[in-house]
């Protein structure tokens, strides 16, 4: 089984799919992995629409904003908020903040399900929401959150830049960066283990220089 980071740092957002067959016990996974996902106070807030009607799937992105190399994905996944349900709890931070994040982590469990079995995905968030809405009989108080497409790629994109962990990490206060996190952490055994591989290095050096020597000396 793959390591879940190295899962994590392969998956890539596909755009072009291959017109292949994804199948149900596949699909029935990946939406069983977002099933699982947590969610605030365990409210489960979710539903998720199955599209693998071709014409459907060519209405949808259409919706999309002309979005169509999603047709070719083997099916679309709509991720619908309930946010009113989020609201009962926690009122407006329940639906405001909430209820997308639930979905958000819903959905980053099914994008990580389809790539262990061999599938990529594409999130998409931009469409018009009304007309979504209007093309599966959504009701009203219901918020379609994403579509996720899914189906075997085309082809791997190249991986986007991201930024380095010491770009995005500050230490006990807002901004606040450190030179050695690993002290700030009072992580002895990252230290130590530091120490000796230093150590293990300068003896190498020294032993090498040492060789060098009687190596010229033999010359
Ligand atoms: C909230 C959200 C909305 C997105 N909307 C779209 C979209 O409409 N179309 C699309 O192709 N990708 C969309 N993406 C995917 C991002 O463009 C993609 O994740 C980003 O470029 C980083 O690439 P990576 O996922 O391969 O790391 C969306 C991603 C998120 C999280």
């Amino acid at each position: 089984m793959a390591d879940i980071l190295d899962l994590i740092k392969a998956r890539r957002n596909i755009k072009q799919f291959l017109p292949k067959f994804v199948s149900w016990e596949k699909v029935a996974k990946i939406i069983d992995a977002a099933r699982h996902a947590p969610s605030s106070g365990n409210v489960q807030n979710w539903k998720f629409i199955v599209v693998n009607e071709p014409g459907q799937k060519q209405v949808v992105a259409e919706a999309a904003y002309d979005q169509y190399e999603i047709v070719q994905a083997g099916v679309l996944i709509v991720v619908c908020a309930l946010p009113e349900k989020a609201e009962r709890y926690y009122g407006l931070r329940g639906e405001r903040l909430y209820s997308p994040q639930n979905c958000a982590a819903a959905i980053q469990n099914m994008l990580l399900e389809a790539q262990s079995l061999g599938l990529g995905t594409r999130w998409i968030g931009g469409f018009d929401e009304e007309a979504i809405k209007a093309i599966f009989k959504i009701p009203e108080e219901v918020r379609p959150q994403a579509i996720i497409a899914i189906g075997y790629p085309k082809e791997i994109p190249p991986k986007p830049p991201k930024y380095p962990l010491e770009n995005l990490v500050f230490f006990g206060s807002w901004r606040l960066r450190l030179r050695d996190p690993a002290k700030y952490y009072n992580d002895t055994a990252t230290i130590l283990a530091r120490k000796a591989k230093a150590a293990k290095l300068s003896v190498q050096k020294a032993a090498q220089s040492v060789v060098d020597k009687v190596k010229k000396k033999v010359e």
